[in-house]
């Protein structure tokens, strides 16, 4: 038997269960992987919630996750490129993740370089694709000047360091405890609250993460909406026009990129913290008081 996180219904965190399930069976394609690090996103909280229903509605009983980590244990039918005992990252899109064996499509899974550990490997498939796909969107180029809001979250602490790469002046909106973080890695950090607008001078771009407002004040602040990408505001999306660009353009290959990046010492993806998957209650906890650094991440 196997553990796994489940839950049979929206709610808080009290549905969330941890029990024994059988280990799963490799079929066509796939591979059974034992997870080693398996990172918690805010978006699995909304899921769990309800808040998610229309768009991505969850079936009963419900397993969770999809950022993960952990050594190829089988694999099925038609796999070549994975062998038992190879280390390895990548995702699932069937909620699964947070869990002692999870199936992978062969397909959505990339080689572990060596030198990043299980916690970051488990951290990459939903925050830092995002971040990519945020930055990308915005199209920014050397000398541009482009706020991120949430600057120190998951997806954020990536973004800043994937703008920095694009050679813009990038502006870390964050509270005080994350301002030497951004400080360090180049970032000009900014405060939120009375009287932001004002701190946010001569803007080209906007990365907004944390919603709330930050798109509306983007448009205010004059920046086009071709140059505004939203992770959070949906509404916004509607009544602006501004794009959305998200974790749907996580791959395989694009994981490769990043864990490379992260292997090469020029991306650092924080981890705030880990929890033993028993615990998961408690790290949706942490996650969901809204100040993480970074990642909070499951090490079964
Ligand atoms: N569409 C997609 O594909 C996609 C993918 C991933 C995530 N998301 C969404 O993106 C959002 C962020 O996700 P995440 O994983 O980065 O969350 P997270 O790790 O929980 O980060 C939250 C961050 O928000 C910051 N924050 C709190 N209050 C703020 C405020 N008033 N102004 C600016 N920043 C503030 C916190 O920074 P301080 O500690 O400095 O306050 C914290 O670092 C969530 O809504 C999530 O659901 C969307």
């Amino acid at each position: 038997m196997s553990k796994a996180v489940r839950f049979d219904e929206y709610g808080g965190r009290d549905v969330l269960r941890v029990v024994d399930v059988p280990v799963p069976e490799p079929g066509e394609g796939q591979v059974l992987v034992q997870v080693r690090a398996a990172a918690i996103n805010p978006g699995e909280a909304k899921i769990r919630e309800g808040a998610l229903h229309d768009r991505f509605p969850a079936t009963f009983p419900s397993g969770e996750g999809s950022d993960l980590a952990g050594v190829v244990v089988g694999t099925g039918p038609g796999v070549d490129g994975f062998a038992a005992g190879d280390e390895v990252l990548g995702f699932t899109d069937e909620r699964a993740s947070h869990a002692e064996h999870v199936l992978v499509d062969a397909a959505n899974l990339t080689a572990k370089p060596p030198n990043v550990s299980w916690e970051v490997a488990g951290s990459l498939a939903i925050a830092a694709s995002t971040a990519y796909a945020a930055v990308r969107a915005v199209s920014l180029r050397p000398g541009d000047t482009v706020a991120v809001s949430g600057a120190a979250g998951g997806v954020g602490s990536v973004a800043v360091q994937l703008a920095r790469r694009e050679g813009a002046d990038v502006l870390g909106i964050a509270g005080p405890a994350n301002h030497d973080w951004l400080v360090g890695h180049g970032i000009k950090p900014v405060a939120y609250g009375d009287g932001l607008a004002a701190r946010l001078t001569g803007l080209d771009a906007f990365v907004d993460t944390h919603g709330d407002g930050y798109v509306r004040l983007a448009i205010e602040l004059g920046v086009a909406p071709d140059r505004i990408n939203t992770v959070a505001d949906f509404a916004a999306v509607a009544e602006y026009g501004v794009k959305a660009d998200g974790s749907f353009v996580k791959s395989a290959a694009l994981l490769a990129e990043l864990a490379g990046l992260v292997a090469d010492g020029v991306l650092e993806v924080p981890i705030a913290a880990t929890y033993p998957l028993t615990e998961v209650r408690a790290a949706f906890e942490e996650l969901e008081r809204g100040h993480t650094r970074g990642k909070i991440v499951l090490v079964p």
